[in-house]
């Protein structure tokens, strides 16, 4: 018989998803900060819609951070929960010194496009897995970041 998780999910399968989601969880806590960051940092005439928008942003991906490491728990796994844990996985990079506008929104653009990469691969392994439970929060998530790339696109357009 299979080893089966409390979800009744295959325990090796399921440790593969929960280690891509632990590095899908660092990727967004680099995500969190770098919009923090933006957030304090931008000047410019367009200050009061990026100060606004990335706030918007950093809060979501504060819910997303959660959902992600909450998963991994209901798979058996452990999320990280350090800042040496994340940057020792992370892919993404910091943002430092950065204040304008149009450089911002490209890293941005640059960081959901990544996740959303992440995300497209760890819905393929759940699947596989039979984790419908990842697939849906992945699919969801998918959508959204889709949603956003268009939006910030079609905003960065006009920034010069
Ligand atoms: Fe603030």
């Amino acid at each position: 018989m299979e080893n089966k998780n409390i979800i009744g999910l295959e325990v090796e399968n399921s440790n593969h998803i929960a280690e891509a989601l632990n590095e899908l969880l660092a990727n967004h806590q680099i995500y969190y900060q770098n919009l923090r960051g933006f957030h304090w940092l931008i000047l410019g005439k367009n200050f009061f819609q990026l100060h606004e928008k990335y706030e918007a942003l950093y809060n979501e991906a504060a819910d997303t951070i959660d959902e992600i490491a909450e998963r991994i728990l209901m798979i058996g796994g452990t999320p990280l929960h350090t800042f040496e844990g994340y940057l020792e996985i992370a892919d993404l990079k910091s943002a430092k010194d950065i204040r304008s506008s149009k450089e911002s929104l490209d890293v941005v653009e640059q960081n959901v496009l990544f996740l959303t990469n992440s995300i497209r691969t760890i819905l393929k392994q759940a699947s596989k897995n039979n984790d419908e439970g990842t697939v849906a929060i992945m699919g969801e998530l998918i959508s959204r970041y889709e949603k956003q790339l268009w939006m910030l696109s079609a905003y960065n357009a006009t920034i010069d």
